[in-house]
């Protein structure tokens, strides 16, 4: 476990129905309280940040997005930065999931700042609830 010098007090404004998820994970995990829940999703947070920032080279991969679709201007969006990034877009597969969410698997190819841009990007958008980037290295 990490050892936290100092603890900070803050205070967040979150949608009930987030939280309301969050608190039934924590709960189901055995977690003690929701500060612990959050300092350990925080960390998640920096830990995939950092795993992404070190995503360089020549690279192929993969982006898992899910995505509401009901979210106004949201698909047109989506599809303009997908052209825009046609460049290091192979191909994308699109899924319903339910009746408002869809689930978008894009694969990817080229220079990993790209490949991360893009996600990013994806990512921002509002109505995107997860965006997963997964690459390997291209070398023989
Ligand atoms: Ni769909």
């Amino acid at each position: 476990m990490t050892v936290d010098t100092e603890l900070s007090r803050i205070g967040i404004s979150l949608p009930k129905n987030l939280l309301d998820k969050f608190d039934e994970i924590i709960t189901y995990r055995g977690y003690s309280s929701r500060s612990e829940g959050i300092r350990d999703a925080i960390r998640s947070y920096i830990t995939y940040y950092k795993w992404m920032s070190d995503v360089t080279g020549e690279r192929q991969g993969v982006i898992t997005m899910i995505y509401d679709h009901g979210q106004r201007g949201l698909l047109t969006t989506l599809t303009d930065i997908q052209h825009e990034y046609m460049g290091i877009i192979q191909a994308s597969l699109h899924s319903h999931v339910t009746h408002d969410r869809c689930l978008e698997i894009i694969l990817v190819r080229g220079d990993g700042a790209d490949l991360k841009a893009l996600a990013e990007r994806l990512m921002s958008q509002k109505g995107v609830e997860t965006v997963k980037l997964t690459t390997i290295p291209i070398s023989d």
